[in-house]
C-alpha cells in the first residue's frame, strides 16, 4: 500500500468511527465522549527508529475540571491499529494501555508526549512504548503546587513551566490519585472507541509519581474516593488497573520516618542534591550537606523505636514462611529480609554488571560492584555484607524527620494541607514535637487514601494482579525497608510481584524500559 493511500484509509477509519461517537453522543449528552475525528498524525524517530502515531490531546477527563492545566489527558495510538496491523504481535484489541504519569515531588504533573527523557535517558516512556506497540494515555494530574509558581523539580518530573499562579491550591492529596482514577474511568467509557485493551492498563511512575502507581494498583474501585471523584465530575466506573509499575515510589508517608531512622540512626551527616527548575525550562542540580543538630540527632532515635511495631504489626512473613518481625533494638527476622534483599542485588551486579555496563550514566560514582570493601565476596558468591559500613556507604540524605519536618516544610507537609490551609503535619510524632504554633494533624481518613499499603492490608478486591517495583539500592530519598514492605505484602497475600532493589542505583526511574515492557508483555497474551 502506498503512502497516499494509507493515509485515504485512516481517514477514513477516522471518519467511521466520528460518526459513531457523535451519535452517542447526542443521544446521551455525554460530553465525555471521545471524539476520534480530533486527532493530529506524528511521527517519532530515534537514532533509525521510526513510529507513526495519532495524537489526541488535551483531553478534558472529569465534567467539572478544577485545574484545566493539568486535568487533561494525550493519548497516543500507532496508526498501524487504524489499519488493521499489527505492532510487535499487538492488535487494536489486543495493545496493553501503558499511562504513565509525570509527578514528581507531589507536584503536578502534565500529561506528557512522545519525546527525549528530560534526565537525559533517551527517549521517555512513551516513545518506547509506542514503538513497543502500546496504547499510551498519559494523563495530566493535579499536585500540591497547584495554583502557585515554583522552581522545584524533582525525580518523575517533565521540564516547562507548568504552574500558574492562580493562588487556588486545589492539587492537595488526595487529588493526584483522584485525577488519575477519573482518568481510568474515562478510558473504560470510551473503551469502544479507542484502540487498546481496557483491561490490560499498566501506570508507571517515579518518585511520588511511583506512588500514584502504587495507590492506583492497590486501591481499585475503593468507595472513599468517591466524593472526591463525583466533586470534579467523574464518570461512574471501574478505576482498578492490570499491574503497576512502581520506580522507587515515595509513599507509606506517616511510617516513613520511623522507617528512614531504623536505617540511618547514628549516621548523622547527610548529603543531597536539590533539582531546580530553569527559565528555559530544564533544571540544574544543587548539591547540599550538613549535619543533623543536636535536636535532629536526639529525635532519631525516639522515631527509630516506633518502627519495630509497626513492622510487627504489619503480619509480614518471608519466603520460608518466617515472621518477618523486629526487635526493640531495631534487628531481627525483618531486618535480615531487607539485608537479603540488598545481598541479591549485589549478587545479581556480580554476576551480570549490568548497571556498570548499560547504566553507568546513571549508577552512583564509586558503587561499582567490585569496589565495594563491605562487601565479602568468596568464589563469585557474596557471603558477606557489613550493613554498618553499607549504610554509611549509601548516606542519610534527609535529617530527622526525613517527611514530616517539624516546621512543616517539607514537601509531604505541603500536600497534606488544603485549599485553606497551607501544610499539616501526618503524624502524631511530628505534631507533638511540632515547631509550629497552631500545626494541625491531617484526617486519618486523607493519610489513609495517601497509602496503598493498609488497602492491600485489608484485601480490597481491585488490588491490580501485577505488580513491579523498583528502587535502587543507592536511593536514600526513602528507606530502603519501605519499598521491602510493599513488596512483601503483596507477595504475601498472592500478587505477582516482580521486585528488586538495582545495584548502585539512586533514586530515578525509567531506566530499564526494556525490562519494563519485556514484563509487561510476559503478562498476558499477545493476541
Ligand atoms: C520525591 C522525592 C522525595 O525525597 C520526597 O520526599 C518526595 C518526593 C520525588 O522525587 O518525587
Amino acid at each position: 500500500m502506498n503512502l497516499l493511500s494509507k493515509a485515504i484509509l485512516s481517514a477514513t477509519v477516522a471518519l467511521a468511527l466520528t460518526a459513531t461517537s457523535c451519535q452517542s453522543a447526542k443521544f446521551t449528552g455525554d460530553t465525555l465522549r471521545m471524539d476520534m475525528n480530533a486527532y493530529t498524525e506524528g511521527t517519532v524517530s530515534y537514532k533509525g527508529s521510526e513510529i507513526a502515531y495519532r495524537a489526541y490531546e488535551g483531553i478534558v477527563y472529569v465534567a467539572s475540571p478544577v485545574d484545566t492545566d493539568y486535568q487533561t489527558m494525550n493519548i497516543y495510538i500507532p496508526s498501524a491499529y487504524f489499519e488493521g496491523g499489527e505492532v510487535n504481535g499487538y492488535t487494536a484489541k489486543t495493545a496493553p494501555i501503558f499511562f504513565p504519569n509525570t509527578v514528581g515531588g507531589y507536584m503536578p504533573g502534565p500529561a506528557d508526549q512522545p519525546g527525549l527523557d528530560p534526565h537525559g535517558k533517551g527517549p521517555n516512556s512513551i516513545f518506547c512504548a509506542l514503538e513497543h506497540g502500546y496504547v499510551v494515555a498519559s494523563a495530566g494530574v493535579r499536585g500540591r503546587t497547584s495554583g502557585k509558581v515554583t522552581t522545584e523539580f524533582f525525580e518523575g518530573s517533565v521540564g516547562g513551566t507548568v504552574s500558574e499562579a492562580t493562588g487556588r491550591m486545589v492539587g492537595r492529596a488526595p487529588a493526584f490519585i483522584v485525577d488519575y482514577k477519573a482518568a481510568i474511568r474515562w478510558l473504560r467509557h470510551n473503551a469502544d472507541a479507542i484502540p487498546g485493551d481496557v483491561e490490560r492498563i499498566v501506570t508507571n511512575g517515579t518518585s511520588a509519581g511511583g506512588a500514584l502507581s502504587a495507590l492506583a494498583g492497590a486501591t481499585g474501585n475503593v468507595g472513599d474516593f468517591e466524593p472526591y471523584l463525583r466533586e470534579i465530575g467523574a464518570l461512574e466506573g471501574r478505576d482498578d488497573v492490570w499491574a503497576a509499575s512502581c520506580y522507587c515510589p515515595i509513599h507509606n508517608l506517616e511510617h516513613a520516618d520511623a522507617a528512614y531512622e531504623w536505617l540511618f540512626c547514628g549516621h548523622d551527616d547527610w548529603h543531597r542534591t536539590k533539582h531546580q527548575r530553569t527559565d528555559d525550562g530544564g533544571f540544574v542540580r544543587v548539591p547540599d550537606e550538613g549535619v543533623m543538630s543536636v535536636e535532629q540527632a536526639a529525635l532519631s532515635p525516639l522515631l527509630k523505636a516506633l518502627f519495630p511495631a509497626y513492622v510487627n504489626g504489619l503480619g509480614l512473613v518471608g519466603e520460608d514462611g518466617e515472621a518477618l518481625t523486629l526487635e526493640a533494638d531495631g534487628t531481627g527476622s525483618f531486618a535480615d529480609w531487607v539485608r537479603r534483599w540488598v545481598v541479591a542485588s549485589a549478587q545479581h551486579e556480580l554476576d551480570t554488571h549490568d548497571n556498570e555496563r548499560n547504566r553507568v550514566w546513571l549508577q552512583v560514582a564509586g558503587s561499582q560492584i567490585d569496589a565495594q570493601g563491605y562487601l565479602e565476596v568468596r568464589d563469585g558468591r557474596v557471603v558477606g555484607l557489613d550493613w554498618e559500613a553499607f549504610v554509611a556507604k549509601i548516606s542519610r540524605m534527609k535529617a530527622a524527620p526525613a517527611f514530616d519536618a517539624l516546621d512543616l516544610r517539607s514537601p509531604e507537609n505541603e500536600e497534606f494541607g488544603d485549599e485553606h490551609v497551607d501544610a499539616r503535619h501526618f503524624t502524631a510524632f511530628s505534631t507533638e514535637h511540632s515547631t509550629v504554633a497552631g500545626a494541625e494533624l491531617a484526617s486519618p481518613e486523607v493519610v489513609r487514601l495517601m497509602n496503598p499499603v493498609p488497602w492491600i492490608a485489608d484485601d480490597n478486591p481491585g488490588v491490580a494482579p501485577h505488580w513491579r517495583v523498583r528502587h535502587g539500592s543507592f536511593d536514600r530519598d526513602t528507606s530502603l525497608a519501605i519499598p521491602v514492605i510493599l513488596a512483601t505484602m503483596l507477595a504475601n497475600k498472592g500478587f505477582d510481584v516482580d521486585f528488586a532493589l538495582p545495584w548502585g542505583l539512586p533514586h530515578s526511574g525509567d531506566y530499564d524500559l526494556d525490562e519494563l515492557f519485556a514484563w509487561i508483555d510476559g503478562l498476558g497474551e499477545k493476541s
